[in-house]
């Protein structure tokens, strides 16, 4: 019996209306179109707006729009996990709350969490259920209100993020497309370096004490950050590239978090890849934590052909990071 690969054989999304502009932000801090554009390549991001909208809001449109797109029945749904760093809550899963919402009655679902990496390493966890030949439909969302832990007075974090949410079906695959490789890295010496500090098991608020101080927001060192991501994010690319017997032609595309332009095009040039191979969409959404992977996927879907070779690549917080080697498994 051949062996069974875990593809991706759909793709949804979802992006809030509200679109905070460069401009907006030069009202808001100080700081400017050109320098953001030069520094990071966003123009500009999109924002969750209305009082109880959370992440789960995002997550459920992006799913709805897979399953309309592809009349899939959702209760033939086996099992549903969010990639996110914004769970609707502390202690209920948000997961469990999409599931519901999107009619997949007949799946179990779970939230997971690796910062910037989450949808990277969900595509890992998922592609195990899919291998080991107990389940057939899995759906991975990669979904993160940002906008909840970004202080819109701190120029040095409110500038790069963003809202959104985007979906994917994996299925089995007897002919060998999908997830081929993968190559996945963590250091939790990197966690100083980009946190929300208060509000958790370690730090959580204590009767009476206001929101409020930079403790609550994210807090990024960002030149620390940078130098990291583009050495991990070229290392891991180029690491699966070399154990695959991969050549530079081989690589049809370049689907690498989206966290700012330059490490974009740093990560692509240690590979010597093209521009052109590159998806990108960062101008339009800045860095949606958990959704960069799978809207650059909706984004490109017409022009992914049946048999391409993408390498996925993406650097988070924690630190976490790593690369995985796919075969695209349909023409849309
Ligand atoms: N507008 C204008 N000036 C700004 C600014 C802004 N929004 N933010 C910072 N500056 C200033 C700084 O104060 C500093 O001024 P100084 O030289 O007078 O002290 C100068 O610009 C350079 O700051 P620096 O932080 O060194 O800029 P940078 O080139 O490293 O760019 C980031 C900052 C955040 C864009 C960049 O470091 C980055 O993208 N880091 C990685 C982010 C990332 O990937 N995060 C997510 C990981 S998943």
């Amino acid at each position: 019996m051949s062996k069974i690969t875990a593809a991706i054989t759909a793709v949804g999304k979802y992006l809030p209306e509200y679109v905070l502009s460069n401009e907006i932000l030069e009202t808001l801090v100080e700081t400017n179109d050109e320098w953001i554009t030069s520094r990071t390549g966003i123009k500009e991001r999109r924002i969750l707006k209305g009082k109880g909208k959370g992440t789960s809001f995002m997550a459920i449109n992006a799913a709805k729009d897979l399953i309309e797109k592809t009349n899939l029945d959702p209760t033939e749904i086996e099992l549903v996990v969010v990639a996110t760093a914004t769970p609707d809550m502390q202690a209920a899963s948000t997961a469990a709350f999409v599931a519901s919402q999107i009619g997949a009655t007949e799946a179990f679902s779970f939230d997971m969490d690796a910062a910037c990496s989450s949808f990277l390493f969900g595509m890992s966890v998922v592609s195990s259920f899919i291998e080991s030949g107990k389940y057939k439909k899995v759906l991975l969302i990669g979904a993160d209100k940002n906008s909840s832990m970004i202080d819109y007075s701190n120029r040095a974090t409110c500038i790069i993020f963003g809202d959104g949410a985007g979906a994917v079906l994996f299925e089995p695959s007897s002919d060998g497309l999908g997830i081929q490789d993968e190559y996945l890295r963590t250091n939790g010496e990197g966690r100083e370096f980009l946190q929300v500090q208060k509000g958790g098991s370690a730090n959580p608020f204590e009767k009476g004490e206001v929101f409020g101080g930079p403790e609550c927001y994210v807090h990024q060192e960002g030149r620390t950050v940078f130098k990291n991501a583009v050495f991990n994010m070229a290392d891991v690319s180029g690491k699966i590239l070399e154990r695959n017997n991969l050549k530079i032609d081989d690589v049809a595309w370049l689907a690498a978090h989206q966290a700012n332009k330059r490490i974009i095009d740093a990560t692509a040039e240690r590979m010597g890849l093209d521009e052109s191979k590159v998806l990108m969409n960062i101008h339009r959404y800045g860095n949606t934590t958990s959704a960069t992977l799978p809207l650059l996927l909706a984004d490109y879907e017409s022009q992914l052909k049946k048999g391409d070779n993408i390498i996925f690549a993406a650097f988070g917080g924690g630190f976490s990071w790593g690369a995985i080697y796919l075969k695209w498994a349909y023409n849309a």
